[in-house]
């Protein structure tokens, strides 16, 4: 059994692209510009959009945290966004989900402008990734595919098994999966909710990639040998015993399902930092593709 080590890929990536900023500063070119809202204090949201600005600055990028309160209506949202699409200085942006109930999230994706929609939800950008058309990729999916890459887990030929339908990773991964190339060429089933026996189809899989947010779902008995096992999932378990008054677990009964696996992500370390990676990714992807517009 292998550990698919997102925590050690990120920090690579991140060396990778802080070397292409520091090029960047030398030339006297500008550097990428991210920019994040966060709605609401949502305890996750609050970590996720601080590690994303602080990776930022790591690598020397730019980054503006926009937080708004909880209250904030559709309108007020709305017109933050506008200006981020019009402040040429920013790259790219992201609105961290979920949004309050208050907010239409479809009217959201819409508004972000797609040459600034680094986290790739814009339909026009999910269609071009549908359609193997160059474009952003959703953050999580893409850092699991380049996972796979960067070990060279073979993907062609195999069923992947994909657990959670969701528009930020079960939906695209499906479609990534099955595309042409290389990580891609598989055989995909997309499993949900509403699928029924859900564990014969499981035992079936090749690769399994989960993203449903139920700590522990996918345990040895659902899965064959030398299964590769993604594990998507990040749920906030409360225990006193810990400093933050919680722990952090996945989808997968890690101790058990890793004795039959070929290769796995530990939750964290896992898929988690190859998120954040991704997006600054994307990021300088987003400047890249400003400049030359310029
Ligand atoms: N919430 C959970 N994951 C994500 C993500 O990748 N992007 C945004 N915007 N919100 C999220």
């Amino acid at each position: 059994m292998e550990i698919l080590d997102g925590k050690k890929v990120s920090n690579q990536i991140k060396e990778e692209i802080a070397a292409q900023v520091a090029q960047m500063k030398a030339n006297g070119e500008k550097v990428p510009h991210l920019a994040a809202i966060l709605v609401g204090n949502d305890g996750a949201s609050l970590t996720y959009v601080g590690s994303k600005v602080r990776s930022c600055e790591r690598i020397g990028f730019e980054s503006t945290l926009v937080q708004m309160p909880n209250t904030t209506s559709e309108i007020e949202l709305l017109k933050k966004i506008k200006e981020l699409n019009e402040n040429d200085d920013i790259d790219g942006f992201i609105v961290q989900l979920p949004l309050p109930p208050q907010i239409d999230e479809q009217k959201v994706l819409l508004a972000v402008h797609p040459d600034k929609d680094v986290d790739g939800f814009h339909p026009m950008n999910f269609g071009k990734m549908a359609l193997d058309m160059s474009t952003f990729i959703p953050a999580t999916p893409f850092g699991i595919l380049e996972l796979l890459d960067r070990y060279q887990v073979e993907t062609q030929g195999k069923h992947t098994v994909v657990i959670g339908r969701s528009h930020i990773v079960g939906r695209p991964m499906s479609i990534l999966m099955g595309r042409k190339g290389f990580p891609g060429n598989s055989t995909v089933t997309l499993t949900h909710s509403r699928t029924k026996n859900i564990s014969q189809i499981t035992t079936q899989a090749d690769i399994i990639i989960s993203a449903l947010g139920v700590p522990g779902f996918l345990k040895a008995e659902m899965v064959k040998d030398d299964v590769v096992i993604i594990d998507v999932g990040i749920t906030r378990v409360p225990d006193e015993t810990k400093a933050k008054g919680y722990y952090i677990t996945g989808d997968v009964d890690f101790e058990n399902v890793s004795k039959k696996a070929s290769y796995i992500t530990p939750v964290p370390g896992g898929v988690g930092p190859m998120t954040i990676a991704m997006l600054l990714k994307n990021t300088l992807l987003a400047r890249e593709r400003h400049r030359s517009r310029a």
